[in-house]
């Protein structure tokens, strides 16, 4: 029992973001932050954290809640467990009353399994540390195989002596109950009822859940003894708690720097988790020697979207691990292969390297998959053209069950490349292979539906007919496009306003100097120190009067149409002060700029003003040679579409470039978004491109 004093002290620590943060990777968004669901399947943000409220919900399953609901929920923890916890997370100093010894016996099964683990932990530690035997074995294993006493410490690694049941008598004399410590798979009872250490003799791996605690263990035979019968790995059983399906090695080592390098190495076993870390890569998990399962992949999920798998290079196991990578994609990952040369696995690889050399390998031979797959079946087949048929095959099964369209279609692009074959061949086996798919999962519910396979013609399926539908929204795109309806007639089109809104990333982006933009930009500018204080033409104003517009004026509103700014700070200046005085008697910007008391404005202005590289050139595109003056209302919309020509052009530079960022390109949200600001721009071009090609010089 807890007394009401400290569950008060707990629920006033426990801050929403910081509690679920250990777990949900978490990005602002507004006011609040939100991530990966972790209660269900979430493959778009759905779960919100609000900071004001201290709550959190996931808008697709709704659970969440307070700081204690969400410990409940995701450590399958009882209320007072879930206090414990927050408790143990902020140091707070737990006022307990001793439970009875039946008390102790009402404990929930699983949190006595993890009690004894915890204990068992401690106590296998203790034993490779401060025995004899155990630094002489134990230890010396580990030393022997080149792994540093910091990293034998950071995992925990022990050692179970070689007595028949040392630490069964251990448990029992710390008083645990039977019962719990066989269920945790520590010891085994035979029939003859004799009771032993299943880990006796063997080097330990402590296994932990996300939050660090232990749920089981894995023991190595020691080399002596590997070349016997006896299997090399002994794990502890499936339990209450453990379930090797569920459990990822590594993770709660590898999640922050998961989430930081926003990338997850995949290895095998626990020394190469260990290895890694020796070398300074810290974001990696071991699947433990069995194929990925789905629990694990979306346990990775939560932290990243980019997965790179690395194999030690046995052709024979890259093929099994075929499947675990389709569920990758499967699941919305991006996923990238890394071989290791000669047979080396990563821990094998560790000691033949530095840290530097080890990092640097794995930042430059991971390839993507298709690339991979590519390689491995091309070198294989030999230009046999059977193999190659199947080496299609394989890689548009691959392709096939990449869930997101416009990830398909882009991967589809790099295979037909790769293979120098037609995209459109490429697309039409990956959506037959779909629909192969999609009536299998059709068979797959009737054969589960408990009447047995229904006599109706197969109805399409729902959920993938419902996928195929977003993701033809998404990548058209045009239903979300602002309406492009503009009634403002042939002075809006004079500004060149297009629509829709030219304000996105180029709005006030960095200026980018000699590009493009900043030319046409002090072209502009230009217009601005020679003439802005002049009339260009007549508008209507408000009355149905026509009013005089200056050149300054003009500038401002179509600027001011699609939100923009100019970029360079000096160019802004003289924008901003010819609108402050250009209504003034007698008042002339060449004047005024060229005599300013800023000597860069000044300067800037005077080179403008009498840049005749310019004239020169509206000389030579064979223009008449009328006075600048007299051709404002031609020249002025021509440079403002110009201007925002140079803005689109930039952005869309831009976004192609982020479209080929693989980071990029697994986060599906981000990825519809640049293709729908691809499309409005690319509408708006051509709007603009329209617009200038109406105002040829005359
Ligand atoms: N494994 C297991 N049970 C087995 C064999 C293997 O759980 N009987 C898991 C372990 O997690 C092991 C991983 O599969 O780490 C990979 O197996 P293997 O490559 O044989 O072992 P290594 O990790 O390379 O261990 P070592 O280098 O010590 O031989
Ligand atoms: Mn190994």
């Amino acid at each position: 029992m807890i007394d009401r004093l400290t569950v008060d002290k707990i629920l006033d620590a426990a801050n929403i973001v910081d509690v679920v943060s250990d777990f949900v990777t978490l990005k602002r968004a507004g006011a609040n932050l939100k991530g990966l669901c972790p209660f269900h399947d979430d493959r778009t943000p759905s779960f919100m954290v609000s900071p004001s409220k201290n709550i959190c919900k996931c808008f697709a399953c709704g659970k969440g809640g307070t700081p204690v609901h969400f410990i409940m929920e995701h450590e399958q923890l009882t209320y007072p467990e879930a206090l414990r916890y927050l408790a143990k997370k902020y140091h707070i100093e737990v006022q307990e009353r001793e439970l009875t010894d039946e008390e102790k016996v009402q404990q929930s099964e699983r949190e006595s399994l993890f009690v004894v683990n915890e204990w068992a932990n401690e106590w296998f530690q203790r034993q490779m540390n401060e025995t004899v035997d155990g630094r002489a074995v134990g230890l010396a294993y580990f030393r022997q195989r080149g792994f540093r006493d910091d990293i034998i410490k950071r995992f925990q690694l022990g050692f179970c002596p070689d007595k028949y049941d040392a630490q069964w008598q251990a448990a029992k004399a710390e008083g645990f109950n039977e019962d719990f410590i066989l269920k945790t798979g520590l010891c085994i009872r035979n029939e003859a009822g004799k009771t032993y250490d299943r880990f006796r003799n063997r080097v330990i791996f402590p296994i932990h859940t996300l939050s660090g605690k232990v749920v089981g263990f894995g023991g190595r035979v020691l080399d002596s003894r590997t070349k016997g019968v006896n299997i090399k790995y002994q794990n502890s059983p499936e339990n209450a708690i453990y379930s090797k399906r569920r459990e990822l090695y590594g993770l709660f080592f590898a999640k922050k720097a998961i989430v930081k390098e926003d990338l997850c190495y995949l290895v095998e076993g626990y020394t190469d988790v260990m290895a890694m870390h020796q070398m300074g890569v810290e974001n990696v998990v071991a699947s433990s020697g069995t194929a990925l399962t789905n629990e694990q992949i979306r346990a990775i999920h939560r932290f990243t979207e980019n997965i790179v798998v690395i194999y030690d290079g046995d052709a024979a196991g890259i093929k099994a691990s075929q499947r675990g990578i389709d569920m990758l994609l499967a699941e919305g990952m991006s996923v990238r292969l890394l071989l290791l040369p000669d047979g080396d696995d990563p821990d094998s690889f560790a000691r033949k390297h530095t840290a530097t050399e080890y990092q640097d390998y794995l930042k430059e031979h991971q390839v993507d998959f298709i690339r991979f797959k590519t390689d491995l079946l091309l070198n294989e087949a030999q230009g046999d053209p059977i193999k190659l048929s199947r080496l299609v095959n394989n890689i548009v099964e691959s392709l096939a069950v990449i869930p997101d369209e416009i990830t398909r279609t882009f991967y589809i692009k790099e295979t037909s490349q790769m293979l120098s074959l037609s995209e459109g061949i490429i697309t039409k086996a990956v959506s037959k292979q779909r629909q192969r798919m999609r009536e299998e999962r059709q068979r797959e519910r009737e054969r589960q539906r408990p009447n047995g396979p229904s006599t109706e013609s197969p109805t399409p399926d729902p959920s993938s007919q419902k996928e195929e539908e977003a993701s033809v929204v998404s990548a058209s795109g045009n239903d979300n496009l602002p309406s492009q309806g503009d009634s403002e007639g042939a002075f809006s089109e004079a500004l060149g306003g297009a629509s829709p809104s030219l304000m996105g990333e180029a709005g006030g982006g960095p200026a980018k100097s000699g590009s493009l933009v900043l030319q046409t930009e002090a072209l502009l500018v230009q217009m601005i120190v020679r003439h802005g204080e002049k009339v260009m033409c007549e508008v209507p104003d408000g009355d149905g009067e026509q009013r005089p517009l200056k050149v300054v004026e003009f500038v401002q509103y179509a600027l001011a149409q699609d939100d923009l700014e100019l970029h360079d700070p000096l160019h802004r200046q003289i924008l901003d002060e010819a609108l402050q005085h250009y209504n003034e008697e007698g008042f002339r910007c060449d004047r005024y700029f060229e005599n300013h008391p800023d000597l860069a404005v000044a300067n800037l202005a005077n080179e403008l003003a009498h840049d005749s590289e310019t004239l020169s050139r509206i000389h030579e595109k064979g223009i008449p040679i009328k006075p600048e003056e007299e051709r404002l209302m031609e020249l002025l919309p021509h440079l403002i579409a110009d201007y925002k020509l140079a803005l689109v052009d930039d952005e869309v530079k831009t976004l192609m470039q982020q479209m080929r960022d693989p980071a990029v390109l697994a986060d599906k949200a981000a990825y519809i978004r640049l293709i729908q600001r691809y499309q409005e721009l690319k509408q708006v071009q051509g709007e603009l491109g329209r617009l200038r090609g109406d105002r040829v010089f005359a």
